[in-house]
């Protein structure tokens, strides 16, 4: 049944392997294997997580609870709703947090399940996502958290190259370092974990400060990169994961519509040419499952068109494809995270 997206296990097993050894070896002793991407695909996870990760993580709490099987510590990625609380407690051992409230939301009910739970405390550097902006005092919220039942301050941490593209470097990372010195010196506390990041940190691991002990890596273990500037990272696989779609039209067509145009069933307006005859195969995958402009053919003769909910039409060079035939794409991060996502999509695991 198509579409489908074949899976590597060894392949995912062999990157995972990698970068822990990579990470391990310039001092980054606690990675995080963050596997939202695979939309809780346990299967997989279940594989990777006791390969020495320090706790399998997740932005959704729908997926973490999926998770309980395996004995490995789960972390919320995403920062809590104060509407799954409970959940948070009972499904996780660990979140990233930002917001006073919610931490008190978590030590509240962590006193009523009867729980110690681990915070570690986001500071936004720069890419204005989730955290405390690191020019404010901070120390008033330290105190807080530590005043706090059931609550421990795991560490800190800071979330780079998601929102608006700012890469960690020797400042950001600098002041990151910096924040954990005072916090230890004017508490006199020991902050476990100082998380430098995702995988746009792995570029930059032979000059990271001594300090940041921990990283939450999901996208280099899935797809072989670095994500600072998008470098393949030596040994490992970029093509663990290939989607498959079945040809269900192939016909000989016009490049350019006929009759009176106006906007399409997406409201847009499409960028029409004129390039005469081509020979035009209709795929059975659609918007619905993923965006076209995210997967890359096999076949670099083929070139992706358009898409709806349910077509994605193709320009052929060749005509030795047929009705039926398979046509096979890889992805980026987007569209694995689409695919993963899509019930329609099914998803065939292999052993090789
Ligand atoms: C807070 C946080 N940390 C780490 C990651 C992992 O990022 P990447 O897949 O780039 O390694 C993500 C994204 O999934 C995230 O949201």
């Amino acid at each position: 049944m198509f579409p489908r997206i074949m899976i590597s296990l060894p392949k995912l097993i062999s990157n995972a392997q990698t970068i822990l050894s990579l990470c391990k070896r310039h001092g980054v002793s606690s990675i995080f294997l963050v596997g939202k991407v695979l939309a809780g695909y346990k299967e997989v996870l279940g594989a990777l997580a006791p390969l020495g990760f320090t706790y399998l993580a997740d932005s959704r709490m729908d997926n973490l609870k999926k998770f309980q099987e395996f004995s490995i510590p789960k972390a919320l990625t995403r920062i809590p709703m104060l509407s799954e609380i409970k959940d948070v407690i009972k499904y996780s051992s660990l979140a990233l947090v930002s917001e006073i409230k919610t931490i008190e939301a978590l030590s509240q009910e962590a006193f009523r399940q009867e729980k110690n739970y681990d915070v570690i405390l986001m500071f936004d550097l720069g890419d204005l996502r989730e955290g405390v902006f690191y020019k404010e005092d901070y120390m008033p919220l330290i105190k807080a958290i530590l005043h706090l039942p059931n609550i421990h301050l795991k560490g800190i941490g800071t979330n780079l190259t998601c929102l608006e593209g700012v890469i960690p470097d020797q400042v950001n990372m600098g002041i990151l370092v910096d924040i954990k010195n005072k916090i230890e010196n004017a508490f006199e506390i020991h902050l476990d974990l100082v998380s430098g990041g995702n995988s746009s940190t792995l570029y930059m691991l032979d000059n990271l400060p001594s300090q940041i002990n921990n990283l939450r890596i999901g996208e280099a273990i899935f797809l072989g990169r670095e994500t600072a500037f998008g470098n393949l990272i030596p040994g490992m696989f970029q093509d663990a994961f290939t989607l498959e779609a079945e040809i269900v039209e192939i016909q000989r067509k016009p490049s350019h519509p006929i009759g009176t145009l106006s906007i399409n069933a997406f409201g847009e307006t499409p960028i029409l040419r004129n390039s005469g005859e081509m020979n035009r195969a209709i795929l059975a995958i659609g918007k619905q499952d993923v965006d076209h402009n995210h997967l890359t053919p096999h076949d670099s003769t083929i070139k992706s068109l358009e898409s709806n909910s349910d077509y994605l039409i193709i320009q052929l060079e060749d005509n030795t494809y047929h009705l039926g035939d398979i046509v096979s794409f890889s992805l980026d991060y987007a569209s694995l995270l689409q695919c993963m996502s899509s019930h329609y999509v099914r998803k065939i695991l292999l052993n090789s």
